[in-house]
């Protein structure tokens, strides 16, 4: 069966568009789009319609992601019912997820994406939006990492 992810982080600008961006790269690389799928949403509606920001946009770029999502907030009416797995990138994201959550059957396919890490030593993914270019460095190597590792976990579903 197909295994559906959607990434989440509060604007779905910055940290959840570069996940889906990686993520994706990552399933095509191994020839596994038929199987798993992936989408971002934000749990705020502050940058609905936008693209990527550009910072993001540029520094995944440099590394090889394309990042085409449109933001969207998450709808806990349909998401949870259309998503496997429900991954935040930090504890806020989490607990408003959680909040979100319509019953346990909701609640077990939530993930904090950090949760998947491998050689990374992080329980979050910094939020880069106020800083300067380490901070969305730093997002994308934890991402990359953990999206490695979310990839080598979903492989071994059946
Ligand atoms: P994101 O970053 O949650 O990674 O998309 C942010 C984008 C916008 C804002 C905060 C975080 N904001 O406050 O507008």
């Amino acid at each position: 069966m197909k295994k559906r992810v959607l990434f989440v982080c509060l604007g779905n600008i910055c940290r959840s568009p570069a996940a889906e961006g990686v993520f994706r790269t990552y399933v095509e690389r191994e020839g596994l789009a038929d199987e798993i799928e992936c989408a971002s949403a934000g749990t705020s509606p502050y940058h609905i319609g936008e693209p990527a920001d550009h910072r993001m946009q540029m520094h995944a770029e440099k590394r090889g992601y394309e990042l085409d999502s449109i933001a969207r907030a998450f709808n806990s009416k349909t998401d949870f019912d259309n998503f496997d797995f429900v991954i935040g990138m930090d504890d806020q994201n989490v607990w408003d997820l959680r909040a979100k959550a319509r019953n346990d059957k909701d609640r077990k396919k939530i993930y904090k994406i950090t949760d998947f890490a491998v050689d990374m030593d992080y329980d979050a993914v910094p939020d880069p939006y106020y800083g300067g270019a380490t901070g969305f460095e730093l997002a994308l190597d934890i991402l990359e990492d953990a999206c490695d590792g979310l990839l080598q976990q979903l492989k071994e579903i059946p």
